[in-house]
């Protein structure tokens, strides 16, 4: 390989797995703020199936190549950049370029390594990390003591919500497609969990709480799930809308939301700026970072692909059946 060159994946043309494909191009140039990554491994994301498809175009300015989270080692560093040095091992929160040997991060945006985790099990962490601490602790207010339900628990943001949610001493429900997933759902700390194909959610959820409801939502589901998510929701309770994995509309009552005072809000992370970034990445160094070194949270990793088997770590996200995080290893 020439020194200044390195291996990507690309997208040759919008569509499935095939699209993808390994290629060459120039080791990214940092700019101010930034630092060189070498990578070691990258974690796969439900946006980067949208990307791949065509209908998530990067946000102005990011890398076409996908690749929103990386594990790897600082290989460079901008002028300004006082807070990391050549030879730094990191995980990285990107807003793409992240399916290639070499890749550029703010600054701000990178974090060290929790002690106990490799590479792959770094790779897994910043996605789902910063997505559910800016949606379930900033936005969603999660307390001590109050109740969750998470929508999709054996999804990548599923494994680590559920594990924080119950770090942070919430009672935690969650719903998945499967026995099985369900089965890993309690594993991971659940207090019970839905097997939204054969049951009820709001039915669930009215049982398991006597009526009461839950405190916060994390959903992933939007269209029909809104008005049945606005049954299970406690008083005062919040909602946090992060895909919409069925749909953008649905018919709604608002009067619920009145008399129950409830919140009804969402975000998406990628295009956030990287002040807002760095804010989330601050926190979770503080709050999270330690419940990832002693252990008490750690990140699920479904299964682990070759850069050369991308097409195949595609299809295992494509088809669904994962639990956690399925994660690209680098070519060195
Ligand atoms: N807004 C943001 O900032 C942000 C950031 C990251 C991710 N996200 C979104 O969060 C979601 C999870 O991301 P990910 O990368 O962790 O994806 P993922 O691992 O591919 O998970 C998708 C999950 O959706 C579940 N699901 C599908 N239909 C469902 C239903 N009707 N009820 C409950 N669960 C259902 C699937 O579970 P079953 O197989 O059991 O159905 C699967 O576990 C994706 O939609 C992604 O786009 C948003």
């Amino acid at each position: 390989m020439h020194e200044l060159s390195m291996k990507v994946v690309e997208i040759a043309q919008s569509g499935g797995p095939e699209a993808l494909q390994i290629s060459e191009r120039s080791i990214p140039e940092i700019k101010s703020g930034e630092v060189l990554i070498q990578v070691a491994a990258a974690g796969l994301n439900r946006a980067d199936i949208m990307q791949r498809n065509g209908k998530y175009p990067p946000p102005p300015g990011a890398s076409d190549i996908l690749g929103l989270e990386v594990s790897g080692t600082v290989a460079a560093v901008a002028d300004d950049v006082t807070n990391l040095t050549v030879g730094d091992q990191v995980c990285a929160l990107l807003a793409g370029g992240g399916y290639a040997q070499y890749c550029t991060a703010p600054a701000s945006s990178c974090l060290p390594i929790p002690g106990r985790l490799d590479w792959i099990s770094a790779a897994a962490v910043p996605e789902t990390f910063f997505t559910v601490w800016t949606n379930v602790f900033m936005r969603g207010q999660l307390k001590r003591g109050e109740s969750v339900l998470i929508h999709g628990g054996s999804s990548g943001i599923g494994t680590t919500a559920i594990q924080l949610a119950g770090a942070f001493g919430a009672e935690v429900f969650a719903t998945a497609g499967s026995r099985e997933k369900c089965d890993a759902c309690l594993q991971l700390g659940a207090r019970h969990a839905i097997n939204y194909r054969k049951q009820d959610f709001v039915e669930e959820i009215r049982e398991q709480t006597n009526g009461r409801g839950v405190d916060v939502i994390l959903d992933i589901i939007a269209g029909s799930y809104l008005p049945r998510n606005i049954k299970c929701l406690a008083m005062e309770g919040r909602m946090v809308i992060i895909a919409t994995q069925g749909g953008y509309r649905t018919d709604l009552n608002v009067l619920p939301i009145m008399i129950k005072r409830l919140t009804v809000t969402g975000s998406t992370l990628r295009a956030r700026t990287a002040e807002q970034k760095a804010e989330i990445a601050r926190e979770l160094l503080q709050h999270a970072w330690p419940l990832l070194e002693d252990g008490t949270v750690s990140p699920i990793v479904d299964s682990v692909f070759s850069m050369q088997d991308v097409r195949k770590a595609h299809r295992r996200l494509d088809s669904g059946a994962h639990v956690g995080k399925v994660i690209l290893k680098m070519d060195a």
